[in-house]
């Protein structure tokens, strides 16, 4: 299978990165196609973790290209910080290992005052955003006034253009509380960090539709989650890209007859980072369990996610809008213990009715979840390398989910660790 798009099904953090990482033994290329640092994608490998936010997840794998996509917001700062980790282990003897758009619009520092000063404002409105100057950055794509990575390498066109959008934007920051910010200064900065960035530039479209030709097999890793999607998800508590797998094409520039597999990654619970109705939080004891058993803390700025019951009626709403031809079920390791599960299967709407379709707003705030109980496991199953040994509770449960939406579970993941992924 030559073209695979791996997505989040849920709101980000199924364990993409993990999935991603242990698939990417047989790949000859890894690609990011859209979000930027606010990404966190978590690597546990001989025993070591990583959490990588805009390096794609292949990069532990020697043999596998990794390729950043024209969809990808880049923040120089960071994106120079995690080549200096990788480049420091010994992970990219060739730079050319890691290639990245000239074409990808950075994230500059204005973005990032832009975003705080907003969320600051909009107080108990506010989105809960990662604060990494994501929303910002996809505005001046949008607007047309974004700065290409490729300017890094024509120093006085940079300079130039920063100043000229500096004073828009040094305007809207006053006007929102901020200090202005310097264009030199920034200049400076970014200009000195672009040595070591332009070496991985390159025409990454080209590059992937050749191995596309050549019939190579290439991974698409998404980043957040389909829910998250800014114009299908639960807007306005959604990020600022296209989450689904159909940005692959678009966030790459490849045709969509080009895709042969989608695989949506979901949790066997669900969580939730940030603002936004989440009809099946649990915020009691049982709440504070999962996030205990399931480490629940953001990967990228550490805040507690939220946690609650598998939404299958979002579940089959995500892997619609993906065309799922798959699902991974990650964290099944984490539900061992509880006697019996609920799933949400369908929600009652406030005049009483009872549906199992998402509404078509995305507003989920006056969503009632509605249960069927489960049999729960009480073994711990995180040892267990093969799908046949896992107890029969598991082998229902995951059954019931393949039933609901529609789409079988070709992968189970039962703890951390590359090894911990079992194929169905
Ligand atoms: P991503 O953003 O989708 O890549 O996911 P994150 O890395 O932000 O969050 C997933 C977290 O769950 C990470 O800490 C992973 O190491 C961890 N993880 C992934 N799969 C499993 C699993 O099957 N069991 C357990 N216990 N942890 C897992
Ligand atoms: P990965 O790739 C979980 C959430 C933020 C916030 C909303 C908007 O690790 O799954 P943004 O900074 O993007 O403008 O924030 O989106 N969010 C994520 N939640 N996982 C992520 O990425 C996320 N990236 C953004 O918490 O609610
Ligand atoms: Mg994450």
């Amino acid at each position: 299978m030559p073209a695979t798009v791996v997505v989040g099904v849920q709101w980000g953090d199924e364990g993409k990165g993990k999935i991603v990482d242990s698939a990417a033994e047989s790949a000859n290329m890894v690609v990011r196609f859209q979000g930027g640092n606010n990404a966190g994608h978590t690597l546990v490998v001989g025993g070591r973790k990583r959490v990588l936010h805009l390096v794609p997840s292949g990069i532990l794998q020697s043999h596998a290209t990794c390729i950043v996509g024209p969809g990808v917001v880049v923040d120089p700062r960071v994106f120079a910080e995690e080549i200096a980790a990788i480049e420091a282990e010994g992970l990219l003897p060739d730079p050319r290992r890691l290639l990245v758009s000239a074409r990808a619009p950075l994230v500059m520092p204005y973005h990032c005052a832009l975003d705080h000063l907003r969320e600051a404002r909009a107080g108990d409105g506010r989105i809960g955003t990662t604060g990494r100057g994501i929303g910002p950055a996809y505005e001046d794509l949008v607007g047309r006034r974004a700065i290409p990575y490729g300017l890094l390498g024509e120093p006085d066109a940079f300079r130039a253009r920063l100043h000229g959008l500096l004073e828009e934007k040094n305007a809207l920051i006053g006007h929102l509380g901020g200090d202005p910010l310097n264009a030199d200064a920034i200049a400076e900065e970014y200009l000195a960090l672009a040595p070591a960035l332009l070496r991985h530039s390159a025409d990454v479209t080209a590059e992937t539709q050749d191995a596309l030709e050549a019939g190579q097999e290439v991974l698409f890793e998404g980043a957040q989650g389909t829910l998250l999607d800014v114009l299908h998800g639960t807007v306005p508590f959604v990020t600022s890209s296209h989450t689904i797998a159909a940005a692959a094409c678009t966030g790459l520039g490849i045709g969509p007859g080009r895709i042969d597999r989608v695989v949506g990654v979901t949790k066997a619970y669900t969580t939730r980072v940030g603002e936004g109705p989440f009809p099946t939080e649990l915020e009691g004891e049982v709440g504070e369990r999962l996030r205990s058993a399931g480490g629940e803390f953001g990967a990228t700025t550490g805040r507690p996610r939220r946690c609650g019951w598998l939404d299958l009626v979002a579940l089959r709403h995500a892997s619609a809008l993906n065309g799922c031809t798959e699902l991974v079920v990650t964290k099944l390791d984490v539900l061992s213990g509880f006697e019996s599960l609920q799933i949400c299967t369908k929600y009652r709407l406030p005049d009483g009715s009872i549906t199992r379709r998402f509404p078509p707003s995305g507003n989920l705030g006056d969503c009632e979840p509605l249960y069927e109980a489960v049999g729960g496991w009480m073994e711990d199953i995180s040892d267990i390398r093969e799908v046949s040994a896992l107890p029969g509770a598991v082998h229902a449960f995951i059954e019931r989910m393949e039933s609901e939406v529609g789409v079988p579970v070709r992968t189970v993941s039962v703890g951390p660790e590359r090894e911990a992924t079992l194929r169905c």
